[in-house]
């Protein structure tokens, strides 16, 4: 039985060191407990002053060895981080000699987790410093300051004013002061201002993305400056290297019987005979695939209304790897299609940038180009109730009860059909043509069975919270719900005084955080599971001190105070950073205590101060570190995450033997309004089965779906109708300048490659066949990407220096002259899926996780709806505890431990046996929603692929 101490006080005291971490090298030979000792007497380095000194998750000798013994030692010259190789990091095989649980702070496996864990922190502080690039006309101000106060402690821009067209002008403070009250601070607004009253437009629809990479160092292919042109010569451009050739070459699932595949389309009549090969990750299900693109649709899009710019263009399939065109018998062979079009990004300024000029030299105030996100930035959950009017007037409320979303219920046999289904789009809804016979709901782009089942079950949830609310409101009908009206914030509104609209809002707000609840503690320490991960998320939301609520509250009270309100640059970004993990994000704020024992004696709720009237209560627990929040380009990079997707979904039934493959569905006959078919004609509990069962595609080189690359647009009215979305991935992120693979890593501070052989997992022995099989996908990306003869007077970069202090320049570390990869051209898509070195349990890269380390936390520590403003004021007091325990019965913990840790029963857990009881006894067993349903979950952190007992006979585990 694995055992996981208390990890409270010291966990802390390690976690804020995290700022200090680091330290002398000493010789080899010596013992971890040695390294220890010396790696505490030898001192801390602190938090890098300037961008090229960062942390890049490389640590000493003696800290490596103290933390885990030889074998951080042994990988530390690779580019990938140490903590993946410390004690307790992995599965059981990673636990010190002799141990089977993680054990005390200062254990081995405890100075590894610990370790691990710092290690996270001080990446979360240096990207927070050095990662944040507004595109909105707020970067000056970051850059200089402003009125004596330091640009990273700024609360307030100018640009964050409503303009004079908004509506609510007048309302905010029109020309004065601009601060948002009354009406437009009761909940999530459709367009997305106010949730920061003093900020009103940050996050809404329309406001440009922003950057986390510098903005010399975006658009490498427009050779702009210097250093673009020395990294990339002349061999980038828009189709250079030509997308659909690496699709094809680089991105192709490979098929054992293409004919029972047909390019995704399976066989007639979905039968179970029909092979789509694809590489799965044994630990993440199909529903955590379709969990991703949900939530994607509620953060942002780029295109508006289902399409981008007017003009069309190629997009490849015309030249070969020297730059040759390709023939028509090598066209034939790669299978691609010259005829493909698609319409342009979507540009909003792409006239020059101003500069300002800096301690470190002039810099520019925005990217060279700037997109819009179409969608509100905030985890609002606009995907299911809309983003602008437009978007609003496809959201269907049910005539009988307006605060319920309407649903047709279904006669079928299931307790969760009388629930009920969303009704199709109707004629007169404003809506694109392609989306026509789908589901009603606010996005519908790129609609399949995946989104289909999300919105279904959140529409079932949303309804599930206003029937409670008004069961109770049936019992208590005058007690105070716990609303409240900003207009008379002390008026305690009854349960039956609350008016539809009111619940409507508020049942948003309890699907809005019970998905970012999901999200945060549910599917990320599924998708990087381990023990480091389980605990960084958890203190994300919980906080580290889950357990001990007078630290807690204590911690938080520190934070908020002291650190949220600092001027002092340093307070307001990296303690705030270090001391969040303490009370949690989620929540922070939320309570304001008496600031001494005087004000606690005459105050009317010593135990609770907030007020409702008060704009620094309501707004106090959030923090943007001096740059107001919206996704950068690059984070939507990340989550291009094609190669989840299977082909074929495996489908089965939940009352005849779920063990049993009865069909394989193709995704791409779920396509649009076919999915809305698929979803109604099966049943919604029969998917919920099928996807929980089934594992995902791996996020790896030739791993995209093949109908992706073969999807039928008729939008386009293209001489083929067709397009490639694997190859479009690379399109994209080239039109909106995402730097290349390199040197994004670098301007996210992790070390670079420095020539292909560097992906190889040398973890492997030589001559495995997995590392034989690295080998010869290297060869490709040589092949693909070519080689050129460097030199040594052309430095490439400023976002990181060499060990020994010179520049970075265009022979990596190679000898001038010498024939070097062309590392620094790969695309950000084709590096990410090259990372074959991995921390253990991550179904994502080392690179994508870095972007989500800065954008998963700032997404909650700027949203007050999550922080200061997760009150019963807004959500109803059912709701506060409906987010906070899962659902309307209390807390619920699960009968086995999971990994050691004592677990509730997981949120997307409760969510469905809500929505669909019928699945009880499949979902007893499950601990996690996105660990496939039948897999035994084994021991520590286990990544094995065997059944749990009584699923045996299901065909997915046979070799
Ligand atoms: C299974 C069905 C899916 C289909 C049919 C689909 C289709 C598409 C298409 C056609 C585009 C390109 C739009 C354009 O730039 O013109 C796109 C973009 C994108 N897809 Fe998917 N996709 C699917 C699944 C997923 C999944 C599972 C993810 C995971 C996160 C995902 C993430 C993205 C992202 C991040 C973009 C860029 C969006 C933007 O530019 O704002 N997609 N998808």
């Amino acid at each position: 039985m694995i055992r996981i101490p208390d990890r409270n006080w010291t966990c802390l005291l390690w976690v804020s060191l995290a700022l200090l971490v680091g330290c002398a090298s000493s010789e080899g030979g010596k013992s971890d407990f040695a390294s220890c000792v010396d790696m505490v007497a030898g001192g801390f380095r602190p938090v890098a002053a300037e961008r090229d000194q960062r942390f890049q998750g490389k640590v000493g000798e003696d800290v490596a060895r103290c933390r885990g013994g030889d074998k951080p030692l042994a990988f530390r010259s690779t580019p990938y981080v140490d903590w993946a190789n410390y004690w307790a990091a992995g599965d059981a095989s990673t636990l010190a000699p002799g141990t089977t649980s993680v054990g005390l702070h200062l254990s081995r496996n405890g100075r590894g987790i610990d370790g691990a864990l710092m290690d996270l922190e001080y990446q979360r502080i240096e990207l927070v410093k050095f990662n944040l690039f507004d595109n909105a006309g707020t970067y000056a101000d970051y850059a200089l300051g402003r009125d004596g106060v330091a640009g990273p402690a700024l609360k307030v821009w100018p640009a964050m004013r409503l303009p004079r067209t908004s509506p609510d002008y007048a309302a905010v403070g029109g020309d004065g002061t601009q601060l948002c009250q009354g009406e437009l601070i009761r909940g999530r607004t459709l367009s997305g201002i106010c949730n920061d009253l003093r900020n009103p437009l940050m996050g809404s629809s329309g406001t440009p993305f922003a950057r986390n990479a510098q903005f010399e160092a975006t658009f490498p292919d427009l050779g702009k400056n210097l250093l673009a042109r020395n990294r990339h010569g002349d061999r980038l451009s828009l189709l250079k290297p030509d997308p659909q050739l690496i699709s094809r070459k680089l991105f192709t699932r490979a098929q054992s019987a293409p004919d029972k595949c047909r390019e995704g389309q399976g066989l007639p009549g979905d039968d179970a005979d029909a092979q789509c090969d694809y590489q799965k990750a044994p630990f993440f299900n199909v529903l955590a695939a379709f969990w991703i693109q949900f939530m994607t649709h509620d953060w942002f899009t780029h295109l508006d209304e289902g399409h981008n710019a007017a003009e069309q263009m190629p997009v490849g399939c015309a030249l070969d790897s020297r730059g040759q065109p390709l023939s028509a018998a090598e066209i034939a062979r790669l299978g691609c299609r010259p005829g493909d079009r698609i319409d342009r990004t979507l540009v909003v300024q792409d006239g020059e940038p101003t500069t300002v000029m800096t301690s470190s030299g002039p810099q520019l105030t925005r990217a060279y180009k700037t997109m819009a996100n179409h969608n509100t930035a905030w985890w609002d959950a606009s995907q299911l109730y809309g983003y602008d009017t437009r978007s609003r007037q496809r959201v269907k409320r049910d005539p009988r009860d307006a605060a319920k979303l309407l649903l047709a219920p279904d006669s079928r046999a299931g307790a969760g059909e009388q629930q009920g289904y969303l009704p199709a789009f109707a004629p007169g809804d404003p809506i694109a043509p392609q989306w026509a016979g789908q589901e009603a709901t606010a996005f519908p782009d790129n609609w399949t069975i995946g989104m289909s089942f999300y919105h279904n079950l959140f529409a079932r949830e949303h309804n599930s919270f206003v029937n409670a609310f008004r069961a109770q409101a049936a019992l208590t009908p005058r007690a105070d719900s716990g609303l409240r009206n900003p207009a008379r914030p002390t008026a305690p509104i009854a349960y039956a005084d609350v008016t539809p609209d009111e619940l409507f809002e508020a049942a948003r707000l309890v699907v809005a955080a019970m998905i970012a609840k999901i999200h945060t503690i549910e599917w990320t320490p599924q998708l990087l599971y381990d023990e480091p991960l389980y605990l960084g998320m958890n203190s994300n939301w919980n906080g580290l001190f889950a357990d001990a609520k007078l630290v807690s509250a204590a911690l938080e009270r520190i934070v908020v105070n002291n650190f949220g309100t600092s001027d002092d640059a340093r307070k307001a970004t990296q303690w705030y950073s270090v001391f969040a993990s303490g009370p949690g994000i989620f929540g922070l704020g939320n309570h304001v205590a008496p600031d001494n024992a005087e004000m606690a004696k005459t105050a009317p709720n010593p135990g609770d101060m907030w007020s409702l009237a008060n704009p620094q209560h309501v707004n106090g627990g959030i923090n943007h570190f001096g740059s107001p929040f919206n996704f950068p380009e690059e984070f939507v990079s990340v989550y291009r995450l094609h190669a989840l997707v299977p082909d074929l979904i495996e489908y089965r039934e939940w009352d005849a033997n779920p063990n049993r493959v009865r069909a394989k569905v193709p995704v791409v006959s779920t396509f649009r309004g076919k999915a809305t078919q698929a979803m109604q004609g099966r049943g919604v509990a029969n998917w919920a089965l099928s996807m929980g069962r089934q594992r995902l595609g791996l996020l790896t080189r030739n791993n995209l779906p093949q109908f992706l690359q073969n999807l039928d647009l008729p939008r386009l009215q293209s001489p083929t109708n067709r397009i490639d979305v694997a190859a479009l991935d690379l399109i994209r992120d080239r039109e909106r300048g995402v730097p290349r693979f390199n040197e994004f890593r670098r301007q996210y501070g992790l070390r670079q490659l420095t020539r292909f052989d560097d992906f190889i997992d040398q973890r492997l022995a030589a001559g495995s066949p997995a590392r034989l099989q690295q080998e010869r996908a290297v060869e490709t990306l040589r092949e693909v990407y070519g080689q050129h003869r460097c030199d040594a007077s052309k430095i490439i970069t400023t976002a990181q220096r060499n060990a020994d202090g010179s520049a970075i320049n265009d022979c990596l570390g190679h000898p001038d002259g010498s024939l070097v990869d062309n590392i620094e051209d790969l695309d950000n898509v084709v590096g990410w899926l090259s990372e074959y070195t991995r921390p253990h349990g991550f179904a994502i890269s080392e690179t994508q996780f870095q972007v989500f380390i800065l954008n998963a936390s700032r997404r909650l520590f700027s949203d007050r709806f999550f922080t200061s403003s997760f009150r019963p004021e807004f959500y109803t007091g059912l709701g506060v505890r409906w987010v906070t325990d899962n659902g309307p019965t209390g807390a619920q913990i699960e009968k086995v431990k999971s990994n050691g840790h004592e677990v509730p029963v997981s949120p997307l857990k409760r969510v469905l046996l809500r929505a669909m009881p019928e699945l009880q006894a499949e979902l007893e067993p499950v601990i996690n929603a996105f660990d496939p349903w039948a897999r035994d979950r084994g021991a520590y952190y286990s990544l094995e692929w065997k059944p749990r007992p009584g699923a045996e006979a299901d065909p997915a585990f046979k070799p």
